[in-house]
């Protein structure tokens, strides 16, 4: 009726004017310079909100070369119709999505249910995206896009992964000189306690053959952003609640988030509300996270387009590839025991998680009045 609609055109309103005005007053994370991102995932929640940031960051100079899928938190059949399904409903079926490996270099298949579901997007019911993955392979795609970046005066291209490596190392392995001259960003790793393995974490210990190749190769830079700093990034339910709301959200005097009476103003905020929440109950149930699930992946594209808010350090690493409880594992020499190997992981210590926040939330504004679903 009038009425609603009225308050439906004042929100969206709202919204495009914050946006607008957000990209003039935007915080420091804003870059002058273009970011070009490739982006290795396995969709996955987390991994949706990956792609939510990289699309829409509050940054407007990122500019996403293509997507490539892995089999991680799913099959890289389901993970691959979950990209297609979150770009489209991003608005950017621009951007191609490439589907990459099928299984790790040498070990089983290995995929997690537990967090993600079946579907591994379960929650939400995603439109289908009407249109198919590129016949291109990853790997070759990678390789042109990567060039063409390469041709632009003082640009480096970033390959942002964020699922196992499998798709990394046979891309390093085929084309070794294009791969020297790129960044390379991982979601993955940990220092001390794992997630899905004692000491190990999940995209390493899917395929630590892979992630070995990787961490050994020479790219122009290596930054890894391991458990520790991506347990710092909850949603909250004050987070939750500006999602669901929009940048007009005044969270309540206790400030802890609890107005339950939040609801989402839109079908994309509708959306995302439920991915979360699914992802929120499984990391309640598995791993006793009571105050809202970390969202791991948006923190390593985060490193890509805002690497000043973050605290690295040089450090060396190797993976556990034989170990019978170990296989997986992130190993520091935190004391230098092997000084004849070299330095290779700039590991990531700490986040500014407010600035996280920020760029994540208004990521999601940009990306609510761009999705084409009402
Ligand atoms: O361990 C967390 C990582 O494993 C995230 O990338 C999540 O999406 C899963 O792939
Ligand atoms: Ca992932």
């Amino acid at each position: 009726n009038l009425s609603s609609s009225k308050a439906v055109f004042e929100q969206r309103l709202c919204e495009s004017l914050f946006i607008s005005f957000a990209r003039l007053e935007a915080p420091p994370a804003v870059r002058t310079m273009t970011t070009y991102l490739w982006l290795d995932c396995d969709p996955g929640h987390d991994d949706a909100f990956a792609l939510i940031l990289a699309c829409h960051g509050l940054n407007p100079a990122v500019i996403v070369a293509g997507v490539s899928t892995v089999c991680g938190n799913q099959t890289v059949d389901k993970t691959t119709d979950n990209a297609l399904r979150v770009l489209h409903l991003l608005g950017r079926d621009d951007v191609q999505v490439h589907k990459g490996a099928s299984k790790p270099l040498i070990r089983p298949t290995r995929n997690c249910p537990e967090i993600h579901g079946e579907s591994g997007l379960d929650g939400p019911d995603i439109p289908d995206a009407g249109r198919e993955a590129s016949d291109t392979p990853p790997i070759v795609a990678m390789a042109k896009a990567f060039e063409k970046v390469l041709q632009i005066p003082s640009a480096t291209p970033t390959l942002v992964a964020m699922g196992a490596m499998t798709n990394v190392a046979l891309f390093c392995s085929v084309y070794p000189e294009i791969a020297r001259q790129i960044n390379l960003v991982f979601m993955g790793g940990a220092l001390t306690k794992g997630n899905t393995g004692p000491t190990a974490e999940f995209n390493i210990q899917c395929d630590p053959e892979a992630a070995s190749v990787v961490l050994e190769f020479p790219f122009k830079s290596i930054t890894m952003v391991p458990l520790e700093t991506t347990h710092t990034a909850l949603v909250t339910k004050k987070i939750r609640n500006r999602m669901r709301v929009g940048p007009s959200y005044i969270p309540p005097n206790d400030d802890t988030g609890t107005d339950t009476t939040v609801t989402a103003t839109n079908r994309f905020r509708q959306l995302t509300d439920e991915i979360l929440m699914f992802f929120a109950n499984t990391y309640s149930k598995e791993f006793g996270f009571k105050h809202g699930p970390p969202l791991h992946d948006p923190c390593a594209v985060f490193f890509a387009i805002a690497p000043e808010k973050f605290k690295t350090e040089k450090l060396r690493i190797d993976v556990e590839c034989s170990g019978t409880h170990t296989a997986g594992t992130t190993v520091v020499d935190w004391w230098r025991q092997s000084p004849e190997k070299p330095l290779n992981v700039d590991v990531v210590l700490d986040m500014d998680v407010e600035s996280f926040w920020e760029a994540m939330c208004i990521a999601v504004d940009n990306a609510s009045a761009a999705c084409p679903l009402r």
